[in-house]
């Protein structure tokens, strides 16, 4: 993307989110950072959330603190369920309530499935499924209570077409669309909406860790002939997030560069 281009979409400020409050998930990087400085730079008070990523996490919470959001950092691994539901807690505590919940922590532990062992396989379920169990059964029932929420799940590509070496994590992303559509039906009633945004290939350390003659074959089965940027996913979030969005759920919007048509 044009440097020009990306400059414009990270300096584009407003207060479409003012008072309200997000949690982003492993935002200390990646697709989660740029996700959380989107929120913040639209005026939500943003939790930015990481497992290892302390010292990042605190630079993003000081850049959006400094630029006028409140910000705060969570950790804890959300594989873990009584983690999971402390982080919640920690937020709803400091925020006193969470309007918008993006679900994003995602990891690979790529394999051909024949030697994927159970802990490369579990790892990614208990992570990037399960986790939205634990972090939405926590967050959900003060939305439907005040009668408003956003909850956003950050699916893949991979999850509606596969990808070699990647059964673990296609069955995880494909999980989250079917979340994604039952609970929609369930709380769109009671005013939140519940979508999934389906990234392909962005320039992220996980992409980076893909061999490059497999990258380089990836590209040319894209049909923009490139790698996303996380602030290209980051503006769908922001969309679904706003007010303006209250009549789109259980949508799966795709931000792949035509790679999945
Ligand atoms: N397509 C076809 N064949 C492939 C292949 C591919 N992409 N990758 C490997 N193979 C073949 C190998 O050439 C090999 O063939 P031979 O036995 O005939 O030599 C066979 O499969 C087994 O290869 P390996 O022993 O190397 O297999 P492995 O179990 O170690 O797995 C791999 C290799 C880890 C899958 C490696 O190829 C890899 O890292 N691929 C990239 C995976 C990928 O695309 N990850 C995306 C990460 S980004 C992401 O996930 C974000 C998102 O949402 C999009």
């Amino acid at each position: 993307m044009p440097e020009t281009q990306l400059t414009a979409i990270v300096e584009r400020r407003s207060n479409k989110l003012f008072g309200l409050n997000a949690l982003v998930t492993g935002s200390s990087r990646g697709i989660g950072r740029a996700i959380a400085r989107s929120l913040g730079a639209h005026g939500a008070n943003v939790a930015v959330h990481c497992r290892q990523g302390v010292d990042e996490a605190q630079s993003l919470a000081l850049e959006l603190s400094a630029a006028g959001s409140r910000a705060m950092v969570v950790c804890g691994d959300l594989a873990k369920e009584i983690q999971a539901r402390r982080v919640a807690e920690e937020v709803l505590g400091a925020f006193s309530g969470i309007d918008i919940l993006i679900n994003n922590a995602g990891i690979t532990r790529d394999k051909s499935f024949l030697k994927m062992t159970r802990d490369q396989w579990q790892d990614v379920v208990e992570t990037n499924l399960n986790s939205l169990y634990s972090l939405t059964q926590a967050v959900l029932p003060q939305m439907t209570q005040r009668g408003w929420g956003r909850i956003i799940n950050i699916s893949s590509v991979v999850g509606q077409m596969g990808a070699f070496g990647q059964t673990n994590y296609a069955a995880a992303k494909a999980g989250i669309i079917g979340f994604t559509k039952a609970l929609a039906r369930e709380t769109a009633a009671r005013g939140v909406t519940v979508n999934a945004v389906a990234p392909g290939y962005i320039e992220t350390a996980m992409t980076a860790a893909i061999p490059p003659d497999v990258k380089a074959k990836i590209v040319e089965t894209i049909p923009a002939k490139r790698f996303g940027a996380p602030e290209e996913v980051a503006e769908a979030c922001l969309f679904l997030a706003s007010r303006e969005a209250a009549y789109i759920t259980g949508a799966v919007i795709n931000v792949n560069g035509g790679v999945y048509l």
